[in-house]
Order: structure tokens, then C-alpha cells, then sequence
């Protein structure tokens, strides 16, 4: 068990015994007092604590003594046991070596001898009080750091098991939407050889099967190569260089207007929007998937409007695309980035549900932020950020 002493250092023996009798009667009895009737003595006894692994709480040491005076002596103790306080009984005209203790040996207090019960046991109680709140606090603050260590070990853990997971899924998705696209090409192939060769000996009802087989592949291929896109799109590091958005979102949607038909479109954008710092090939895919969604949305709408704005503040672009479509209900939101979440189906509105999560994916790689909200049968705004970069 650890024991706690208090050390009373005088080279008048009479003086050291009217101390601790003072200490004795004074002060709880679990603590030890020690007396030294010199400096050397002193040092002996500190370090003999050390050893026996024993806590000095408080030096009292007078400051007049023949050899080591108390205050070069105090400042010795505060290189060996820091966490000690220490108190000087002086004269009336020893403030030098007050100045000199206070500097050298952290002092916590000064008593002028001969001292006044009173203040002396009220000094030694503060003195008792204020090292064992500094032990508790430490011991909080070792338990704190020790549980922040044995957390962040664990978040080390868990982020490379994640990583581990994430790499092994993209690489298997990798893999299984490469490998499944021979066999599809095979079936489509047999589909159109049979079609082409065959067509006057098939009766329309094998015409129109075969016909079915061809276009279900050709959306298996069209979500195979998205799928594609999606698990490259995790691979791939951003390569950032200018961009010109407002290029960017015309062009796009220009190109993806060319295979619609029978649109009444109103196509705005609020101001010219800005040159950022991004992955041309990563944008335009962030673009033409919120683009594509926004045309096939307002599909319903006899006239339909989509705008796109860019504000900037301090450490973003903040680009927002609204339309007047459908929208949805927004209880659902939450999981529209993760992959294959749809908010309405096949027939309503083709689609596999990749587009957001590769829109989400490229954007957290830019270090940037995607939201989408919607009202029903009013439209969706999706907004998203990108930082700004010199
Ligand atoms: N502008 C929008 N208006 C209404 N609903 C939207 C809009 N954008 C996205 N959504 C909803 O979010 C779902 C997910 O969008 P996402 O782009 O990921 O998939 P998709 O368009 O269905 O298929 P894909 O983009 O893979 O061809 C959509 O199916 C739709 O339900
Ligand atoms: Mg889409």
C-alpha cells in the first residue's frame, strides 16, 4: 500500500520536534511525517520514499541552515519529486530566498517563523488538499488518455476492416459485371444471328420472344456498364484540374437531348456558372446522372423546367439543379445514395437506381457534400458542393 508522508526539515532538532507535533495533532493520521535536521538528511529520506515507491506530499524545510540552505535545498526536492509542494519557514528578512524558492522550487507557501498554529495548520491542510486534487485530476486525465488510445486503436481497426470490406466488394463487382457481360453478348448474339437468319421460317410469336430476349439484354448490358462505371468510379483518385462548369451542364445537356423526343424542356441556367477545380471525367458523370434524372422525372410535365444555379460562399461551390417533376416522398430520402435505391418503378420510369450513389461517391472524393430533396408531384432540388481550390 502506498504511504503518504510529509517531510519537516530544521537543523534545531527542538524546532523539526515542535513541528511534527504540531503536524501530529493536527492533521489526518493516515499521513506519515518524517523530520530531517539537515538538507543531506533530507535527501536521504526522499529518496529512500522514492524506493519504497511511498508519496511525499509536502516539504516544510526552515531556511536557515548551516551547508544546503531551504530554499536551494527545496529547489534540489523539485528535480526529484516535482509533484511535491513545498513550504519555507523563514525570517522576517530572508525574501531573497523566498524570490529564489519561488523561481527555483515552485514554493507553494512561506511561513514566518516562529509561525502561528493557526495559519501553519490551515497552509498544510491546502497544501494536503490541493496535491491530492492534482493526483486525482491526473488519474482522470491517465484514464481519459488511456481510453482515447484504446478507441482510437479500435477506429484503426474497424476503418481498415472497412476498407478491407470495401475493397473486396469493389473488386468483386469489378469482376462479376465484367465476367457476366460474355455470356449476355452470347444470348444477344444467338437472339440476332436467329432473328436475321431464321426470319422466314419463326412464326411471330418466336419473333417477338427472340425481339424481348434482345431488349432484356440490352438493359442487362446498360446496368452492367453503369455497375462498371460505379466500381471504377471507387478506384479512381480525382485528377483535379479546371473545369468549366457552365460548359460542362450545356453540353451535357445538350447531348443527352439528342435521344429524347417530343420534350417541351425550358432549360435555364441562373447566371454563368464558375471554373472549378475537379475531375472533368468524374464531374460530367455527376452531371449527366442529376441531369438525366431532372429530364426523365418531369417526363409527365407538359412543360418542364430545369435550373441550375451556382452560389459560392467562403469555402465552397454550392451548385443546386431543381426541376418540376414528379419529385417523391422525402420519408425515403435518406437511402437514395446507397446503390439500387429507387423511389418509383421499372414501369413508371426505367432506371437501376446507380446514379446518386455515383453522384455521392465522386463527390465525397472532391471532399464535397450531396443532398436531394423533393415534394411530390412539385420537383426535386439536388444540390451538391465542391471546395473551392487555388
Ligand atoms: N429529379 C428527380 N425527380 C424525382 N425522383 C428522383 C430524381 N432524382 C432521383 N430520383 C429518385 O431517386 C432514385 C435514384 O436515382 P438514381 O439516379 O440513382 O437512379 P435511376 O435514375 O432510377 O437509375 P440510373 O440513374 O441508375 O439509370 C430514382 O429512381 C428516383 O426514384
Ligand atoms: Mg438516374
Amino acid at each position: 500500500m502506498i504511504r503518504y508522508k510529509i517531510l519537516c526539515v530544521d537543523d534545531e532538532e527542538m524546532m523539526v520536534d515542535a513541528l511534527k507535533l504540531e503536524l501530529v495533532n493536527n492533521i489526518s493520521s493516515d499521513i506519515i511525517i518524517e523530520t530531517a535536521t539537515s538538507a543531506e538528511e533530507a535527501l536521504l529520506i526522499v529518496k529512500e520514499t522514492i524506493k519504497q515507491k511511498d508519496h511525499i506530499i509536502l516539504v516544510i524545510s526552515d531556511q536557515k541552515m548551516p551547508g544546503m540552505t531551504g530554499e536551494v535545498l527545496l529547489a534540489e526536492l523539485d528535480k526529484i519529486i516535482p509533484d511535491s509542494l513545498k513550504i519555507l519557514l523563514t525570517g522576517y528578512t530572508d525574501l531573497d530566498a523566498v524570490q529564489y524558492a519561488i523561481n527555483n522550487a515552485s514554493l507553494f507557501r512561506y511561513i514566518q517563523k516562529p509561525w502561528e498554529q493557526e495559519d501553519l495548520i490551515l497552509t498544510v491542510n491546502q497544501a494536503i488538499d490541493k496535491f491530492n486534487t492534482k493526483r486525482a485530476l491526473d488519474e482522470k486525465t491517465q484514464q481519459i488518455m488511456k481510453m482515447n488510445e484504446e478507441l482510437e486503436e479500435k477506429v484503426k481497426e474497424r476503418t481498415t476492416q472497412l476498407r478491407d470490406a470495401m475493397k473486396e466488394l469493389e473488386a468483386f463487382s469489378f469482376t462479376v459485371s465484367h465476367d457476366l457481360k460474355s455470356p449476355l453478348r452470347s444470348i444477344d448474339y444467338c437472339a440476332k444471328y436467329i432473328l436475321e437468319d431464321y426470319a422466314d421460317e419463326l412464326n411471330p410469336e418466336v419473333k417477338k420472344m427472340l425481339t424481348d430476349i434482345r431488349s432484356t439484354c440490352e438493359n442487362m448490358f446498360n446496368l452492367i456498364n453503369k455497375l462498371l462505371l460505379y466500381s471504377m468510379t471507387a478506384k479512381t483518385l480525382p485528377e483535379l484540374a479546371p473545369v468549366d462548369t457552365d460548359q460542362l451542364f450545356r453540353n451535357t445537356y445538350s447531348e443527352l437531348m439528342t435521344s429524347v423526343e417530343n420534350r417541351d424542356i425550358e432549360f435555364i441556367i441562373e447566371e454563368v456558372l464558375p471554373v472549378v477545380k475537379a475531375d472533368y471525367i468524374l464531374l460530367k458523370q455527376v452531371v449527366n446522372n442529376i441531369l438525366s434524372n431532372s429530364i426523365k422525372f418531369t417526363r409527365q410535365k407538359e412543360k418542364a423546367v430545369i435550373t441550375v444555379k451556382c452560389e459560392k460562399d467562403e469555402n465552397d461551390y454550392r451548385f443546386t439543379i431543381r426541376d418540376n417533376g414528379v419529385g417523391f416522398d422525402m420519408k425515403y430520402a435518406s437511402k437514395l445514395f446507397g446503390i439500387f435505391q429507387r423511389m418509383h418503378t421499372q414501369n413508371e420510369y426505367e432506371g437501376s437506381g446507380i446514379g446518386l450513389a455515383t453522384v455521392k461517391k465522386i463527390i465525397d472524393k472532391h471532399g464535397g457534400q450531396v443532398n436531394i430533396s423533393s415534394v411530390e408531384n412539385e420537383g426535386t432540388v439536388v444540390s451538391f458542393s465542391l471546395p473551392i481550390r487555388q
